[in-house]
């Protein structure tokens, strides 16, 4: 709805995160416009804002930033270059509620954001999502492409637009909004499970997805790269084995099969990502010294 709304088309450019999951991609494809694939750091897992700015050209029309697994590390900087090349931004932040970067909350850094509600968030209305918009512009357009592309007037419903039904239901809202009150709570929660693992697994060569200063990450997902000399599926399987539910970081786009075979274009930091990260589980009450021997006595085994 937010590359509509901004009226991109077919042939345009829009430079996504390469390290994410696939709706990413998919929504520039869906419109036939180009994803312009952008590498990501290899600490914050974000969009390098070098690789940013040598990817625009006059064919670019918006920029979709991700919040990697949540953290919001970098938009303030790809907000700029966005400014200085008057692009819209969108930030995907699908993963992102709750995560902040310099006291401002995602949801009103970006010119649109656009989160999930999907059940594996840290807010889940079932599924679903929000887009939120500080541009009355872009809100008015929001409010009629989601509502049959209709406008009331004088009490009279006009159709101006052709248009969607893609209306939250009230049941859901009502969903959404109790959890809004515990969420920073449970932020806290989640940040304090990730300090104890880093402080255990950083001994054993495991690298944290770092974030920068003035961050507040909701650590959607806790993810870490696994030492080199650890193969990643390896582990998953093993923890399996061992009743512990692991699952990859998320996805390099530009090397998924569609993306590789249409763009032939993958890039190197995000596919690494792809191949050697692993998340961990991340709830209240979780017996993370268990998880760390079992983890330790895999990587003695193999060195
Ligand atoms: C970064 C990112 N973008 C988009 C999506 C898609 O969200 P939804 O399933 O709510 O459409 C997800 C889902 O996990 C995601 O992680």
């Amino acid at each position: 709805m937010s590359l509509k709304i901004l009226d991109i088309k077919a042939g345009d450019e829009v430079i996504i995160s390469d390290f994410s999951f696939p709706a990413t991609a998919n929504v520039v494809e869906d419109l036939g416009a180009i994803p312009i694939f952008a590498d990501v750091s290899l600490e914050t897992f974000n969009m390098l804002p070098d690789e940013l700015e040598n990817k625009i050209t006059t064919k670019t029309k918006a920029v979709i930033f991700v919040d990697a697994l949540g953290n919001p590390s970098g938009i303030l900087k790809i907000k700029a270059i966005c400014e200085k090349y008057n692009l819209p931004l969108i930030e995907d932040g699908a993963c992102a509620i709750g995560s902040s970067e310099n006291t401002i909350k995602c949801g009103n850094i970006a010119d649109l954001t656009c989160f999930s509600f999907h059940p594996r968030k840290l807010l889940t209305t079932g599924e679903g999502g929000a887009i939120t918009t500080n541009n009355e512009e872009y809100a008015k357009l929001l409010e009629i492409k989601l509502n049959h592309g209709s406008v009331v007037n004088d009490g009279k419903f006009d159709f101006i637009d052709y248009g969607y039904n893609y209306r939250m239901s009230e049941l859901q809202a009502v969903m959404g909004i109790k959890q809004l009150e515990k969420l920073d709570s449970i932020v806290k929660s989640r940040n304090t499970i990730r300090d104890m693992f880093i402080v255990q697994l950083e001994q054993l060569g495991f690298k944290e997805q770092k974030v920068t200063k003035d961050v507040v990450y909701n650590v959607q997902s806790l993810v870490f790269q696994v030492p080199s000399e650890i193969n990643r599926d390896d582990l998953v399987s093993y923890l399996k084995n061992n009743k512990i539910e692991t699952t990859i970081g998320t996805y390099s786009l530009s090397a998924t099969t569609y993306y590789k075979n249409k763009y032939n274009n993958i890039q190197k930091n995000s596919s690494n990502l792809e191949k050697n990260t692993i998340t961990l589980p991340c709830y209240e009450n979780l017996e993370i010294n268990k998880i760390y021997k079992i983890i330790s006595g895999y990587i003695s085994n193999v060195k």
